[in-house]
């Protein structure tokens, strides 16, 4: 009897660990197709594009900068674009691309690059 239950909890945690080690793989995909070209492969702001812009992209490994941005702001300029927090045109918005929870998710893999919280 409680072997089953063993191995239910166990069917479960791997279930549960599956699917956020996926979530996680996901914003790392889309950050590789979508934003790498500006913000860069490693995420440092050094993407191909950057001659040719006259505002650079973040450098999203600045935990200094980045720690400064709530995940709600951080949330909104990647759906609504750069002037929506008063930034630059030139970072696009990624609403009809992306879903509110590949958002969260790239917003969560931001933490990950720049290994910061909001306010520290
Ligand atoms: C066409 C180039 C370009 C692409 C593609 C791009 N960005 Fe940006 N991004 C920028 C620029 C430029 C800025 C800086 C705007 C400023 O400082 O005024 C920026 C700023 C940001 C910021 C704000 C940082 C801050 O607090 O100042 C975040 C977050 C961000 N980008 C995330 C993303 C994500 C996530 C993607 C992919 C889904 C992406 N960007 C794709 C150009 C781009």
């Amino acid at each position: 009897m409680h072997n089953k239950l063993f191995f239910k909890l166990l069917f479960t945690t791997l279930l549960v660990v599956s699917i956020q080690a996926q979530a996680k793989e996901t914003a790392a995909d889309n950050y590789k197709a979508y934003c790498v070209q500006c913000h860069g492969m490693e995420g440092n702001g050094k993407g191909v594009n950057i001659r040719d812009m006259s505002v650079q992209p973040r450098d999203h490994t600045d935990a200094k900068a980045m720690s400064g941005r709530s995940d709600d702001q951080l949330f909104k300029v990647i759906k609504e674009g750069g002037t929506s927090i008063s930034k630059s045109i030139l970072m696009p918005n990624w609403d009809g691309v992306l879903s509110d929870e590949e958002i969260r998710d790239m917003v969560v893999h931001l933490r990950t690059l720049c290994k910061c919280k909001f306010g520290s």
